[in-house]
């Protein structure tokens, strides 16, 4: 062992650990000194002044190529929160790159695609992707999973076919996804196999995580938001759900997450069947968000979230008293529950911040 291994996490839900137990539809046992787990989307990442060290004068897509590195960042939270689970670091263009497609990160701007698609000329340039272009994503999986505390589970991840076709249309970020929608509305049959090309790409990133040691794949939709119901249940919904059913066959747990998602909610738990557990927007109670996802998939599915990011720059005591009452609603709510934030850790996130969530959660119990 050396000095890089993570300290563990503590027993919290036996060999299988408290994320695992959630995800899979467990509440914690409290009189067992079993504990409600909790990690952050993006927690590894530029909070930390461990991984802005690490990351000077290396861009962040050469970084997701180095897979000592890759694994070095992702148990920096792990190491430093004790937080129940680890997430893959990499980025959601890291599939379409590895893929083939000229796509880079700029910063303060974001994903930029060199060449948008928006024509079915366009289209047929686009990739398949296939393993033997993952092997350093699988090489990075394993250098983790041999690393991480037994009961501390990795992460793997990989954006959703319609926020992926966002950035190849658009050709960057676009605030209200016009030409995407567009599309989708003016051209239905060019969008679907646009979004069946892309969720053929999603799911051979997400099946060679899962193969490589993840026991948990969160399929990530951050811009589904823009969607009304209708358009994401017809247009959209079928793609996500081709892109978990890559990795149907394993044994994984498949987490749905998407931003503004509230009113798509009860559609993403049932996608392929249902999933495991849906992220629920900071926009929602968390209990009223189970019920939306029960209500979808047609039995309980575990709910993740959904402390909004906001309260992590508010003082200690709303901040703890924001964490009491998520914990809260994921008891009353009486499903699997991932304590997380509603979307990602802000750059400028305090880790102390972030900590005192850590710690709140864990001496969290319905009684205290
Ligand atoms: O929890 C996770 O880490 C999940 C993985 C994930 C990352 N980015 C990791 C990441 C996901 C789902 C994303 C999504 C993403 N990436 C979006 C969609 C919007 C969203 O927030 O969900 C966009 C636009 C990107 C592109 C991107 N990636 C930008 C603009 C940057 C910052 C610029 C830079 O050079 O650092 C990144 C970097 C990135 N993505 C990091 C991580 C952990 C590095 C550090 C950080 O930003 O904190």
């Amino acid at each position: 062992t050396n000095a890089s291994t993570p300290a563990p996490a503590g027993d919290a839900g036996g060999s299988e650990g408290a994320y695992l137990r959630a995800v899979r539809g467990a509440r914690p046992d409290f009189a067992a000194g079993g504990r409600l787990p909790v990690w952050f989307m993006r927690q590894a990442g530029r909070s930390l002044p461990e991984y802005r060290r690490v990351r000077e004068g290396i861009s962040m897509l050469d970084s997701c190529r180095r897979p000592e590195l890759v694994c070095e960042i992702t148990l920096q939270p792990v190491r430093r929160y004790g937080v129940d689970a680890a997430i893959f670091y990499s980025d959601i263009v890291v599939p379409l790159q590895a893929a083939g497609v000229g796509v880079d990160i700029v910063a303060g701007t974001g994903p930029v695609v060199a060449e948008p698609i928006r024509t079915r000329a366009d289209l047929d340039r686009l990739p398949e992707l296939t393993p033997d272009r993952l092997e350093h994503i699988a090489a990075a999986c394993r250098l983790i999973t041999a690393e991480l505390p037994a009961g501390t589970p990795l992460i793997g991840f990989a954006g959703a076919p319609f926020t992926l076709a966002s950035y190849l249309v658009e050709g960057g970020p676009s605030r209200d996804l016009l030409r995407t929608k567009a599309m989708m509305l003016g051209d239905p049959e060019l969008f679907a196999d646009l979004l069946a090309r892309l969720a053929q790409i999603t799911g051979q990133f997400l099946r060679v995580q899962a193969e490589a040691g993840a026991s948990a794949v969160q399929l990530f939709d951050s811009w589904v938001g823009a969607l009304p119901l209708v358009d994401y249940r017809r247009h959209v919904a079928p793609h996500s759900a081709a892109a978990l059913a890559a990795v149907a066959d394993l044994d994984v747990a498949r987490v749905h997450f998407g931003t503004v998602s509230s009113e798509l909610l009860g559609e993403m738990a049932a996608v392929d069947g249902g999933v495991d557990m849906v992220g629920v927007d900071f926009r929602l109670p968390l209990d009223e968000g189970a019920r939306r996802a029960a209500a979808g998939a047609g039995r309980p599915v575990a709910v993740q979230g959904n402390l909004d990011p906001a309260h992590l720059f508010a003082p200690a005591d709303v901040l703890r008293a924001a964490v009491r009452e998520v914990c809260a609603a994921g008891e009353r709510a009486g499903v699997g529950h991932v304590v997380n934030l509603g979307h990602g850790v802000p750059p400028s996130a305090s880790p102390d911040a972030l900590q005192l969530v850590v710690d709140e959660v864990h001496a969290w119990t319905p009684t205290a």
